[in-house]
Parts: C-alpha cells; sequence; structure tokens
C-alpha cells in the first residue's frame, strides 16, 4: 500500500512518523483550548484576533486535512461541529487518539493521504487545515479533493506559511533573510537539503487561479500579524521579521452554490 502513494506524500509520512514525538507537547497545549481560547500558528495567535472560524459551526460536518495531533478538529467539536480528521501519519495519530480518549472528544481519525480521501462526494459543509495538507499535500490534488468533498456552499479555510517568508527563508536553520532569497516564478515544490520532506508553496495568483478553476469563490485572505510580545518556537522566523510582514497566511474560500 505505502508504494502506492506519491513519492512526496511517502516521504512525507516517514518524516512526520519521525518528528511525531516532538509535536505531543504542541498538541496538548492546543487541546485544552476551549471556545474563545483557541489559538493559531507558530506565534499562537488568538482566534478572538484573528476570527478564521465561522461563527456558528453547530451541526456542520467538517473534515481536517492533515490534522496531525487533532486539535483544530477538538475545537470544532466543543463548538458543535461534527468532525473527521485524515492525517498521513500514523503516529501523529496515536497522538491524536490519545488525547481524545483524555478529553473525552472523539471522532473519526483516517489515516490517508488528504490528496485522495476515501469519503463520498458533497460529505462536508467545511474543509479545514492548519499547516496540514496545506502545505505538505500538492495543491494541485488537495484543492479538488477539498472541492469534491465539499457540499454547494461549503467553505474552506486553510493557515499556510506567508508566501513572501517563503522566498527569504535560508535553506538552512537560520531566520528569514530580509532579502529575497528564492525566485517567486517557477516549481511550487520546495524541499530543503537538510531533511527528507516535500512542502508545497503557491503565489498569490496560482492559489486565486487554483480555488477558482475549482469552483471555490475566494472569500478572504488573512495575513496574521504577532503581537508585540509574541514568541514562537521555530528559528526560521523572527518577531522583528513576523511584525514586518506576514509570516503565516489564512485563505478563506466558499464552493459555489
Ligand atoms: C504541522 S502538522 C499540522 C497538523 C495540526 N495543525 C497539528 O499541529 O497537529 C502537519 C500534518 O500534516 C500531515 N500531512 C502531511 N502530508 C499529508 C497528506 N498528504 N495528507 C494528510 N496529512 C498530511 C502530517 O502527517 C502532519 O501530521
Amino acid at each position: 500500500m505505502t508504494n502506492e502513494l506519491p513519492e512526496h506524500v511517502r516521504r512525507n509520512r516517514a518524516e512526520w512518523d519521525r518528528w511525531a514525538a516532538d509535536f505531543v507537547a504542541n498538541g496538548e497545549q492546543n487541546w485544552r483550548a476551549g471556545p474563545g481560547d483557541e489559538t493559531w500558528g507558530i506565534w499562537g495567535i488568538p482566534e478572538s484576533e484573528a476570527r478564521l472560524l465561522p461563527d456558528d459551526l453547530e451541526g456542520l460536518d467538517t473534515i481536517e486535512l492533515g490534522c496531525g495531533t487533532g486539535y483544530v478538529s477538538a475545537w470544532l467539536a466543543r463548538r458543535g461541529a461534527r468532525p473527521v480528521g485524515i492525517d498521513n501519519s500514523e503516529a501523529q495519530l496515536a497522538t491524536a487518539r490519545r488525547l481524545q480518549a483524555e478529553h473525552g472528544i472523539t471522532f473519526p481519525l483516517i489515516h490517508g493521504n488528504a490528496e485522495s480521501v476515501p469519503l463520498p462526494d458533497a460529505s462536508f459543509d467545511l474543509a479545514i487545515s492548519e499547516y496540514g495538507a496545506s502545505i505538505w499535500a500538492d495543491p494541485y490534488r488537495w484543492v479538488p479533493e477539498a472541492a469534491r468533498l465539499l457540499r454547494p456552499g461549503g467553505g474552506l479555510i486553510y493557515l499556510v506559511n506567508g508566501t513572501i517568508l517563503m522566498l527569504c527563508v535560508p535553506d538552512s536553520d537560520a531566520a528569514a533573510d530580509e532579502r529575497l532569497l528564492r525566485p517567486y516564478f517557477g516549481p511550487h515544490r520546495l524541499e530543503w537539503s537538510d531533511d527528507d520532506s516535500v512542502e508545497f508553496h503557491l503565489g498569490y495568483g496560482d492559489w486565486i487561479r487554483l480555488l477558482r478553476s475549482n469552483g471555490f469563490e475566494v472569500e478572504d485572505l488573512v495575513e496574521l500579524r504577532p503581537a508585540e510580545d509574541a514568541t514562537t518556537r521555530y528559528p526560521y522566523v523572527t518577531l522583528d521579521w513576523a511584525r514586518q510582514w506576514p509570516s503565516e497566511e489564512v485563505w478563506k474560500a466558499r464552493k459555489r452554490d
């Protein structure tokens, strides 16, 4: 079965199974956040400020594409949704299952590739991804798959690294430069020299064309700005940089009726 996966999915599965232990504490912390206390991304930006979630999630069927430890879906469940999570890493899902049991919030967790979800068309009202399939799966595969899974009028919300940030991050653990280090135009696939993972980062025009050609209307592009005293455990961007340019971006789109 593993050999049938696309090459980038196979490589990301191996890397995420290896990295999962480093994401347990973050998962535990985020699972503890109740409605109104949720925080997003590497700077922990409060939902009350970012306003990424719909006001009313009661009764909505949701799917998280690359759910990892599952905390975003737990937030949705606490707000009344019926979530499903899919993730490429069995090790990440093991943490998600343990945290489900500890918090008494259970929802289906599927081990699989968000580019090819084993569920029927038009099963969901909202698809969401925070640094999940949104950066680790091929957008030319996962966006059409999200469109297939959503009902007409369904929402798509996904958080990615800032586009400018990805042009300024060196291929090392060093923080983003204030110069553009790689071209904006060109292949959307990104590999780092010090691990075996594969990421995907599109430019703004490509995102808009991809979303629209798959039946979505773009509703918003939220450029997240951390607070003056925000901190992060990630080495690839400083607070000074992220206060000046968007280090994280959230696309909101809706499938046309
Ligand atoms: C940074 S985590 C984000 C998930 C969640 N927000 C969290 O922090 O627990 C990235 C997740 O995307 C998953 N992933 C990568 N490629 C995927 C794919 N093609 N399909 C589904 N999940 C994928 C990884 O296994 C990993 O668990």
